[in-house]
């Protein structure tokens, strides 16, 4: 099978195509990683071409061997779906996790995102807590952006302000969402900090800088990032009308949504304010 043919290949090409769409991959900004099922490496095999070992800049052990999905550093989403072979590449890991190689795509040269290491570590963080996690997206959601200028960067405060915008948040992120201060992008030293938040979280945010979210599927992974932002432009929203509230959801409230739809909502979220 060719590979632009492969369902995960159009699933990611119209993932970062919608996502090109709601604003958040201006210029090259965002990137974003899938890792392959081992039936669907075997299907495209005929068009993979190894080339040189490169170092990744990390160390993922548990993901050796594997092969991955992801997008080109300096290319720009809106340009994948026009021309994926030239945006996009699929890269094998050697035998320890420490060095990869392009296989497919990066026609004209160039390399995987600058955040690999972070989508790596990330990948490794949760495939160890569950298999089935393969996607890590990263953008630039402008509506998160402008809360990290504003709101304390506490886990606690991110999840609750967020949770309180929409009633189905702490359905879609029940576990609740992570922040790190802001930080040197492009290299291990974040993708360390962000993979210790997905320990926990399925969403971390970079204060000033964007979003990581981490899922099962495409759909799952963008939703799951679109929500967030959502409840990011609704409290941008309420924040530009009054800084006080005159009605919210209250933890007990919560915690009554939690059992009807049987999620767990950690205590540490829903303080008395
Ligand atoms: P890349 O173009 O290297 O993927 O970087 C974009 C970005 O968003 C950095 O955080
Ligand atoms: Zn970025």
């Amino acid at each position: 099978m060719k590979v632009l043919d492969a369902e995960f290949v159009k699933g990611f090409i119209r993932m970062t195509s919608d996502g090109w769409e709601q604003g958040w991959h201006e210029r090259n900004g965002g990137n974003l990683t899938y890792r392959i099922k081992d039936e669907e490496v075997e299907a495209v095999k005929e068009e993979l071409h190894p080339g040189e070992w490169q170092e990744i800049g990390a160390s993922v052990p548990a993901l050796a061997n594997e092969f991955f999905l992801v997008t080109g550093s300096g290319k720009y989403f809106r340009n994948v779906c026009l021309d994926p072979e030239a945006n996009i590449s699929i890269i094998e890991l050697d035998d320890k996790g420490e060095n990869y190689r392009i296989c497919w795509g990066m026609r004209d040269g160039g390399r995987p995102t600058s955040e690999l290491p972070s989508h790596l570590m990330n990948l490794e963080v949760k495939k160890k807590i569950d298999p089935k996690y393969r996607v890590v997206y990263h953008g630039h959601p402008t509506n998160i952006i402008a809360l990290t200028f504003v709101l304390p960067l506490k886990d606690e405060v991110f999840t609750r302000e967020l949770w309180e915008m929409a009633t189905e948040c702490p359905v879609v992120f029940p576990s609740g969402i992570g922040v790190i201060p802001w930080m040197v992008c492009g290299g291990r030293e974040i993708g360390v900090e962000t993979s210790k938040k997905m320990e926990e979280y399925d969403l971390a945010i970079w204060a000033h800088h964007g979003m990581f979210a981490a899922g099962e599927d495409f759909d799952l992974t963008f939703g799951l990032f679109h929500t967030a932002e959502k409840a990011a432009e609704i409290l941008v929203k309420v924040l530009s009308i009054t800084p006080n509230k005159t009605q919210t959801i209250q933890p007990d409230e919560f915690r009554r949504l939690a059992k009807a739809f049987e999620v767990e909502l950690p205590e540490k979220f829903l303080y008395e304010k």
